[in-house]
């Protein structure tokens, strides 16, 4: 969810000593991009959009799609529910409050922070939260019932098909994984509400990462685009089976409030997020 404005013909300045620009990033480059974008970004993310996440709600998308009325998750009290990529954990705050027994992740630390600093405001006991990477999840074979991730670390990493790898290992037989992304429509606009966002400036099949980089050529940040096909791909190799792909649509009444590409003008034309609801089969 980065303000980015792709030009795909060439990289370009995107503000004093940054460039933009689609090329191929591995593993290691896009972690320690990653780590330290959020790490140095974590204090201004929580700041714009911590009122719109709310300290204790579990919400799937920009276009106001909440848990408690989506379902997606089905009955999580008694369950041990793993959060991937939890930010600050307002989702899994959420599920605690519902009785799941919550473990959570992230790669940035600043943004466990935040997780820690909600739960002293709340007065809450700390939430079960460590830091770490989603391609080596340091949890045991089949420890959870429930994994969820809302913008967590799939399209943050270059291999998300070893994420969805790592998710079914941890996952109990008859598990569910739910995770939303950035839907794959969204890569061929630039992130402009108006109607600068409405015209398609690059291919839907390019799989090439959106990437922020140094005058050095180092990236600074990473983000991976996958296609819908190529999502359903790495989850059957997995060994999941998907449930449901919701494309929710933008309530008019939410106006331009998250920022970026996602507007009511454009939330009316095309979808800006993927929901996949999958499980492991059961023994
Ligand atoms: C857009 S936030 C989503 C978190 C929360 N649901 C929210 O909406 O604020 C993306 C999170 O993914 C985390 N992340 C990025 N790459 C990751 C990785 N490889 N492993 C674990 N977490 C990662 C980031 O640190 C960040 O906290």
């Amino acid at each position: 969810m980065s303000d980015s404005d792709l030009d795909p013909a060439d990289a370009e300045l995107y503000s004093i000593g940054e460039i933009v620009l689609r090329r191929p990033v591995g593993d290691t480059e896009t972690s320690r991009a990653n780590r330290g974008w959020w790490d140095a970004n974590a204090d201004e993310y929580q700041a714009d959009h911590g009122e719109y996440l709310g300290d204790a709600r579990f919400l799937w998308s920009p276009e106001g799609v909440y848990e408690d009325e989506a379902h997606l998750l089905g009955d999580v009290r008694g369950r041990h529910v793993l959060e991937v990529g939890c930010g600050a954990a307002q989702c899994s705050r959420w599920l605690a409050k519902q009785g799941a027994h919550v473990a959570g992740f992230d790669l940035s630390m600043r943004q466990l922070e935040h997780a820690h600093r909600i739960d002293e405001d709340l007065g809450n006991a700390p939430l079960p939260l460590v830091q770490a990477d989603a391609l080596a999840m340091p949890f045991a074979d089949e420890a959870f019932d429930v994994a969820c991730s809302a913008f967590g670390a799939v399209p943050f990493v270059a291999d998300s098909a070893a994420v969805m790898r790592e998710v079914a290992r941890v996952l109990k037989p008859g598990g569910r994984w739910v995770f939303a992304v950035p839907h794959p429509f969204r890569w061929c606009l630039p992130d402009d509400p108006g109607q600068g966002g409405l015209v398609v400036r690059d291919s839907y099949f390019d799989r090439q990462p959106y990437v922020e980089q140094d005058e050095s050529g180092v990236a600074t940040y990473v983000e991976h685009h996958r296609t819908l096909g190529d999502r359903v791909r790495e989850l059957v190799a997995a060994g999941l089976v998907l449930l449901d792909l919701v494309e929710p649509e933008y309530p008019e009444t939410l106006g331009d409030r998250w920022g970026g590409g996602w507007s009511a003008l454009r939330g009316k034309l095309v979808p800006g997020t993927a929901i996949f609801v999958t499980q492991k089969p059961g023994r």
